[in-house]
């Protein structure tokens, strides 16, 4: 059994600055390790740069740079980017890292001894501007290849293969004894089709007069390896694999402890087809992982805007560092947890992101936290006490009978959903429960309306357990929402003066799942005065 959860995003280009679709994958996977880590568990959470190939190289060439010193520019602005975001990994795949260099070259040698690599001949046509063999599928409807493919010659060129093909079975039977492969269910049914139609191997290596930005192979130097071949490794080399050993057995316990087949790899839905529905999980079988060691993948959609597709060329990607320094991490890791199903796509809008923060965070959380800890000052001097029983769950259903708030937990969650309503991976259910239950909390005060109370009967029970149930509901939303809400959990815990031991200041050990129930302040307890959280954003 692995003793950690282990999570990994997808390695971004290094060919330009990062974007809102890096960010959002980083968010997501960010805060299901939070939110394993939140449940007491230890967590293994991997993302990081992909650094070699052709689009990098080109990119360095404009600048007139050598590619490792250009790559070295853009990684940085990467790791910049995850700290202003709290994005809190543990291991970095930096795919220029010797350590992961000396994995794909164990790992391509292993395959080359065991002949599921072998050399060929290619010809057909090239296309030099785009640097690649076309197929008659890249013809125009006149049968000849457009304009966009610059000048094209035939060519013949020696290559290395991978034997894909031989895998195609394995795969089909992988994927239908498993339910589960991929997530959410529809990519898993595009992939099954896809293996169908699957024939021909694949090409990983490039020679070195067109291309040397890589990874050579290490067992023929004018070569180096297909940028895919390396960028996917990296979820096994940074993670302790040895490729000298073909038993997973054998591994070191390192990695034992680490993978599983429910390390859960998080994705776009643009690289499920073929790189790592096809490629990587063929790379692992063939590498002699067992089918219970084959990793689960969470596809996530595309952000896009105004209904198109983000890209550099259009010159309408979403730069957000630009909105962190706007609007802080906090708002945009709300919008992008809320405002997208996971799976599918939505269209990013900053107007949606200023509005979610001021209904969601300001009117409605900040505002409940805020009026808390008014009442309880001025009812009660701070203090808030747990009333008599019968008082304290006449309240407390009052107020659960108001929500539901079952079903949090099951959306961090794979396998079969307990709520049928319920996807796994459904961050944004989770968030939109926590949100339900913050509307209804004030609900709750309007209905029990304690100014009234005040006024009929300061001192009476029913007052006492009102501004209880209410400390105590601010109290597990922050825990509940500390995965997506670092920070703002941390403020709601310094208002309610509460765990306030130096050595958990500002550390995520200071919120625990379990504590997410009620009763956990003492009686006597004293909160703190409030502070707004979540001051509203005026345009
Ligand atoms: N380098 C490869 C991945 C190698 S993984 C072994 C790559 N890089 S990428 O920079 O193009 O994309 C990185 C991730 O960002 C991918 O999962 C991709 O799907 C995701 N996104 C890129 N644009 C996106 C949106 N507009 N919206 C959401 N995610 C998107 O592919």
């Amino acid at each position: 059994m692995p003793k950690e959860f282990y999570i990994t995003t997808a390695i971004d280009y290094t060919n330009s600055a990062p974007h809102i679709g890096h960010a959002y994958e980083k968010i997501l996977a960010d805060v299901i390790a939070r939110y394993h880590r939140l449940k007491g568990e230890k967590v293994f959470f991997l993302t990081g740069v992909d650094q070699h190939g052709q689009k990098v190289q080109q990119s360095a060439a404009k600048e007139g740079v050598p590619p490792a010193e250009f790559v070295k520019g853009v990684t940085q602005k990467f790791v910049d980017l995850w700290e202003k975001l709290d994005v809190k990994y543990d291991e970095w795949a930096a795919t220029t890292d010797e350590r992961h260099k000396r994995v794909v070259q164990g790992m391509l040698q292993r395959l080359f001894d065991e002949k599921q690599i072998y050399k060929d001949k290619q010809a057909g046509h090239y296309s030099i501007r785009q640097e690649q063999f076309l197929t008659d599928r890249e013809r125009g409807p006149d049968g000849e290849f457009g304009p966009e493919w610059g000048q094209v010659e035939f060519r013949e060129e020696e290559n290395y293969y991978f034997k894909l093909n031989d895998h195609k079975e394995w795969l089909l039977r992988y994927i239908d004894n498993r339910k589960d492969a991929v997530i959410p269910d529809f990519r898993q049914l595009e992939l099954r089709n896809a293996v169908e139609k699957l024939s021909g191997d694949l090409c990983i290596s490039r020679p070195k007069s067109r291309l040397d930005w890589g990874i050579e192979l290490p067992f023929d130097k004018d070569f180096v390896t297909y940028v895919w071949f390396d960028a996917l490794s990296n979820y096994i080399s940074f993670a302790g694999y040895d490729p000298t050993i073909d038993n997973y057995e054998a591994q070191p316990k390192e990695f034992r402890d680490r993978w599983s087949k429910d390390t859960l790899q998080v994705i776009g839905k643009d690289i499920l087809i073929p790189a790592h529905g096809i490629y990587w999980l063929i790379m692992l079988h063939s590498l002699g992982f067992p089918d219970d060691q084959i990793p689960q993948l969470l596809v996530h959609g595309w952000w896009n805007l105004g209904g198109a597709k983000m890209s550099k060329s259009a010159g309408n990607v979403v730069d957000p560092e630009l909105l962190v320094e706007k609007y802080g991490a906090e708002a945009l890791r709300y919008y992008l947890m809320n405002d997208i199903v996971v799976g599918g796509d939505a269209d990013f809008s900053e107007e949606r992101l200023v509005t979610r923060f001021n209904t969601d965070l300001a009117n409605t959380l900040g505002n409940l936290v805020n009026r808390t800890l008014n009442m309880a000052h001025r009812y009660r001097e701070g203090k808030v006490s747990q009333a008599s029983l019968v008082e304290k769950n006449h309240r407390e259903c009052q107020l659960l009978g108001l929500t539901e708030v079952h079903g949090f937990e099951e959306a961090f969650e794979g396998g079969a959903p307990k709520y049928p309503s319920l996807k796994p991976y459904s961050v944004d259910d989770a968030v939109h429960h926590i949100q339900a239950f913050c509307f209804h909390v004030n609900r709750f005060v309007d209905l029990e309306a304690p100014w009234k109370l005040a006024k009929e009967s300061p001192e009476s029970e029913r007052l006492t357990a009102v501004l209880y149930t209410l400390a105590e509901s601010v109290r597990v939303i922050a825990i509940l929402i500390s995965p997506v809400l670092p920070k703002a959990a941390h403020g709601i815990f310094d208002q309610l003066n509460w765990k306030m031991e130096p050595e958990l200041s500002g550390k995520e050990e200071r919120f625990h799942l379990d504590d997410a129930k009620w009763g956990g302040l003492p009686d006597g307890h004293v909160v703190g005065k409030p502070v707004p959280l979540f001051p509203r954003i005026e345009l």
